[in-house]
């Protein structure tokens, strides 16, 4: 059946895709698999879907050359150097990325970009303050960083767009950031969907009123940032730590990172010993030696130029017919720059949700998304991919909004738009994460909850900004909200389906 398809894709389009390719090499190479997650995976390669997703390297074989899988699985043996300790041949390589990378000193990670976020404020210097500023849309990995420190979250609001109802960006003068009273502040850049908010002129900001607040910068995103085609490195504009989750979009494996620093208001000792804390005594040499090469393979703006040229091109096939999130937003609702190879579209305008959206193109075509929601496809490019593989998604998008135009409208765009969520003005922090996370909770219906103590952390998805934190305050906007939510997507609200939600126990 998969070959079936395989060859379908490749006779209606004449272009080759890499997932297409691997998956008929592993079907002649053969190979029995054992059990449910490698029956499961074999299952997944079959489909041979091109991928517009993470791991940057797209199971292209060419970045993993001369790497002898079973051979250079090892661990911490005699001239293999330490990797909490470096001083060989992990030491080097390391080096060598910092000089890339343009970092004084990088940290490889095995556990995940997660790990660096985690890593950024245990490395903070304990302050009378106790409170650093983060973005209240930032990753999980940041907000189990507040609970792993016990550091009380300042958050930064951000700008929900108002045709795709997503965190894009935020306005640094708008926000006030109270640099005096914080141990730091940790933005994104850039946002999931490749749009960022201006750290320069965050940067500038610490600088003209004279503080040394370290900003910490989660590029989980934007490794790729290097060269004119991508916006300045967070490292060029002058962060002192910077996160790299390199997986996501250079060549490097599944769960490896890599974290920067320099400059002098983060203490290296205190970076290394929180490290040392959270990662595995056992780091994967494999993991490692994929950081090494994945540094090397990004210095090749060429793979990245042929690819910009073919994301032009899809731009101009298909804007008439998609909401596509282009250059020309940059300046809108908190946007200052604009990664092209991240593609953002909202379905609303086809008048068929994006999950249908997304049926149709991994049936028909074999595309795979990174991410959607109810209106919005995210297509994330990587080193990996092929102008081959861009030109296929350009040609599934505009038989996509054929298809759309016979269907029948299920939905009109005004009805979609007004059940859309809205995010309520935010409660209270009573208590910080940490101690909420600590504290004993028990489960109570949603409906008695006004002025509890919340002990979950609840996002709408779309646009994935908590509503409520645990630790702070349920109000009756929130509650309203919550009560009157209706099917969707949501995240850590343990009881959606029961209507119930998690407390703290009074003290
Ligand atoms: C903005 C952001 N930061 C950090 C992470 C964590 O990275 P990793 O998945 O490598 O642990 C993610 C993961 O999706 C992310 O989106």
């Amino acid at each position: 059946m998969w070959m079936k398809n395989s060859l379908t894709y490749d006779k209606i389009d004449g272009i080759p895709c890499v997932k297409c390719i691997l998956a008929k090499t592993s079907q002649v190479n053969g190979g029995s698999s054992v059990g449910a997650l490698g029956e499961g995976l074999r299952r997944y390669q079959k489909q041979g879907f091109c991928s517009f997703h993470t791991p940057g390297h797209k199971g292209r074989q060419e970045f993993f050359n001369d790497l002898d899988f079973l051979g250079f699985d090892l661990t911490e043996l005699p001239g293999l150097d330490m990797f909490h300790a470096p001083s060989g041949i992990i030491a080097k390589a390391q080096k060598r990325a910092a000089e890339i990378f343009g970092a004084e000193e990088t940290f490889f990670l095995i556990n995940g970009g997660t790990v660096g976020n985690q890593a950024m404020f245990l490395t903070l210097e304990d302050t009378a303050s106790k409170r650093v500023i983060v973005e209240r849309s930032s990753h999980r990995s940041v907000m189990a960083a507040l609970v792993l420190s016990g550091l009380r979250p300042e958050y930064l609001r951000p700008t929900i767009h108002p045709d795709f109802n997503l965190a894009l960006g935020f306005d640094v003068e708008k926000q006030g950031i109270p640099w005096q009273e914080v141990a730091a502040c940790h933005v994104t850049y850039p946002s999931y969907y490749g749009t960022a908010f201006n750290l320069n002129q965050l940067l500038d900001e610490r600088m003209r009123w004279g503080f040394n607040t370290p900003i910490l910068v989660d590029q989980a995103h934007g490794s790729h940032y290097l060269g004119p085609l991508f916006p300045p490195s967070a490292l060029k504009l002058g962060a002192d730590l910077v996160l790299h989750s390199s997986h996501k979009t250079l060549s490097s494996l599944t769960q490896s990172a890599m974290l920067h620093v320099q400059g002098s208001r983060v203490s290296r000792t205190r970076l290394r010993q929180s490290l040392e804390l959270l990662q595995s005594s056992s780091p994967s040499y494999l993991l490692l030696v994929s950081l090494e090469r994945a540094g090397e393979f990004a210095l090749d703006g060429g793979r990245w130029e042929c690819l910009q040229e073919e994301v032009e091109n899809l731009h101009r096939q298909v804007e008439s017919s998609f909401r596509i999130l282009s250059a020309k937003d940059v300046g809108t609702y908190g946007i200052h720059t604009i990664d092209w190879s991240k593609i953002l579209i909202n379905t609303l305008s086809l008048g068929i949700s994006a999950p249908r959206c997304v049926e149709y193109l991994r049936k028909n075509f074999g595309i795979e998304p990174e991410l959607w929601d109810e209106e919005n496809i995210l297509f994330m490019l990587g080193i990996g991919n092929t102008p081959g593989d861009i030109q296929r998604l350009t040609k599934s998008l505009e038989s996509l909004a054929k298809f759309a135009h016979s269907a029948s409208r299920v939905e009109s765009e005004k009805r979609v738009k007004n059940k859309r969520f809205r995010i309520p003005p935010p409660p209270q922090l009573v208590l910080s994460p940490r101690n909420a996370f600590f504290a004993s909770k028990r489960q109570i219906p949603l409906k008695e909850s006004l002025g509890q103590i919340v002990g979950e952390t609840i996002s709408p998805y779309p646009p994935g900004v908590p509503i409520i934190v645990m630790g702070e305050q349920m109000t009756g906007e929130v509650l309203g909200a919550l009560l009157t939510a209706g099917e969707g997507r949501w995240q850590g609200w343990d009881g959606f389906k029961s209507q119930t939600i998690w407390i703290v126990e009074e003290r």
